[in-house]
């Protein structure tokens, strides 16, 4: 039995700079890891089963953990079937990245488990099949993605902020195609060089918080406007929604308002080491 951690994600920044021809949108995103994470505890079985201990998530074939293990067989020839349980942590439907970060860490673990010794570069290659999301999983926690958010440049650690939170309304939950769909009532700002601005911009040390998603959200669930301004008023330096919503994460001192039905969590980054994977407690 292996037990691995699955780290959420926020998006530091997130732009949206087009829609492509095959119908996935052009990203420039800054992704970064932090120690809000699932567990998954995984081990050989004499058929794939899945169990979770959040009974509202599926565990059928549309759970990326499965289709996570079908991609690894497929690929690998390996034959061998798997039981995991996956102990919830990570908010849905928050733009956390709880899915994407499942089906990675299920990768590395068949990888291990099965002594397969699959390059980390090419389970990152092959994870892009299961969602845009997932290959950013197998950078070391920090990295600037483009393309449909599959084309990972890894990053040195940021300067880690003295305090960070990650907040999701209980009862918003935003799905990303629908997120995306919203979109096009909003203009593009085409920008050809889009990404080569952001990444010089980043490596010169200039970060800006914005996120593309934050408008047709908050057109779509007002709410998440005034949870905004509340958070600011808090005090806090930096407020801003995580990828296509509903949570969002703070930086910087400040005083949590009394809202209900508010999930709250404490964060730090978190990065992984040169070898194995990401680990609670592995602080950077
Ligand atoms: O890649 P993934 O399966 O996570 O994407 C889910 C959906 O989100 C896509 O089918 C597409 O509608 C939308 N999407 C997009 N542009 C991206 C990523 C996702 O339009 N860069």
């Amino acid at each position: 039995m292996l037990t691995v951690f699955s780290p959420a994600k926020i998006n530091l920044f997130l732009r949206v700079l087009g829609k492509r021809s095959d119908g996935y949108h052009e990203i420039s995103s800054l992704f970064q890891t932090v120690d809000l994470g699932d567990t998954l505890h995984i081990q050989l079985s004499d058929q794939d089963e899945l169990t979770c201990t959040d009974e509202t998530i599926p565990t059928d074939a549309s759970n990326l953990i499965l289709k996570a293990i079908h991609l690894f067989r497929q690929k690998t020839g390996v034959e061998s079937k798997f039981k995991v349980h996956l102990n919830k942590s990570i908010p849905i439907q928050a733009g956390l990245g709880g899915g994407s970060s499942n089906a990675a860490s299920t990768l590395w673990a068949l990888n291990e488990l099965t002594k397969s010794r699959i390059p980390l570069y090419e389970l990152q290659n092959w994870s892009a099949a299961i969602g845009s999301d997932v290959p950013f999983f197998f950078s070391h926690g920090t990295a600037y993605c483009t393309g449909r958010g599959e084309v990972i440049y890894p990053l040195s650690p940021l300067v880690p902020p003295a305090t960070a939170w990650v907040v999701k309304p209980k009862h918003i939950a935003l799905s990303t195609p629908e997120m995306y769909k919203s979109l096009q009532a909003h203009p593009f700002q085409e920008e050809q060089s889009g990404h080569r601005q952001d990444l010089n911009y980043l490596l010169s040390g200039i970060l800006e918080y914005v996120n593309d998603f934050e408008r047709p959200a908050f057109s779509a669930k007002p709410e998440l406007m005034r949870l905004k301004a509340s958070l600011m008023q808090g005090g806090f330096e930096t407020v801003l929604m995580t990828g296509s919503g509903s949570a969002f994460f703070c930086l910087g001192q400040g005083q949590m308002p009394q809202i209900d039905h508010l999930s709250v969590f404490p964060v730090h980054f978190i990065h992984r080491g040169l070898s194995g994977w990401y680990q609670k407690a592995t602080i950077g």
